[in-house]
């Protein structure tokens, strides 16, 4: 699978996140990553779905891929179904039943996807790999951009690889937190195949340079 830069809007500039949105996709990136915070899940609160609706109205036409850090989650996933999401990622604690939650997604037509944060073992994809069309390995604790990225998540990430070559459907696998140019070929080689930056890119002055440079590593 091609490798895919995903822009977390959570470090863009909100006042004009439009244009923000469309800059980073002019600019090379594949899809836009969207992170709702609850003030509950994490410590931190965000965007909900009328800001998607508003992008899509706004013109972007990219896939979207939602990380959900609330709880509890059942509820939202049809509201950002609606709301135009391509991708919609849950973490396993924030709903009684991971599997059944995964379902509603996929029975929305929407991707599916299962969020490991540091300390969760890759042993929670016992019985839901069938459920799932996205694996998210948290490279720091969720909750906020321009954490450090914890080296040790790239070993949680050659563990999901290893599990994901044994099956036989095609899994994207999706790295978060921390990652900037010089670190996001280590994360490509330990098997990840999708690649979220916030900071590193809405922080830099130039987007085209940053997410060039991001492809060229990957492509080296
Ligand atoms: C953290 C979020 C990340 C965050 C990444 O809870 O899930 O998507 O925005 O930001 P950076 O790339 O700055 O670590
Ligand atoms: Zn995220």
């Amino acid at each position: 699978m091609e490798d895919l830069i995903a822009p977390s809007i959570l470090s863009a500039n909100f006042a004009r996140l439009g244009e923000e949105v469309d800059a980073v996709l002019n600019a090379g990136a594949d899809v836009i990553h969207f992170d709702v915070m609850d003030n509950h899940y994490v410590p931190n609160l965000t965007i909900g779905p009328i800001v998607l609706k508003a992008l899509r109205d706004h013109g972007v036409v990219s896939p979207v891929d939602v990380h959900l850090m609330v709880e509890p989650v059942d509820r939202l996933i049809s509201d950002f179904a609606e709301a135009g999401a391509t991708y919609i990622s849950i973490h396993p604690e924030t709903t009684d039943d991971p599997y059944t939650s995964l379902g509603l997604i996929r029975a929305a037509g929407i991707k599916a996807g299962l969020v490991l944060n540091p300390d969760t073992p890759v042993t929670v994809l016992d019985n839901l790999l069938d459920q799932i069309d996205l694996i998210l390995v948290m490279s720091v604790n969720p909750g906020f951009g321009g954490q450090t990225f914890l080296p040790a998540s790239l070993d949680k990430v050659r563990a999901v690889r290893a599990r994901l070559d044994d099956s036989v459907r095609n899994v994207r696998l999706e790295i978060d937190g921390g990652i900037k140019i010089d670190n996001i070929r280590a994360a490509k080689d330990a098997g990840a195949d999708m690649f979220v930056a916030g900071s590193a890119i809405f922080g830099s002055t130039n987007y085209v340079k940053t997410i060039s440079a991001m492809r060229t590593a990957l492509n080296a």
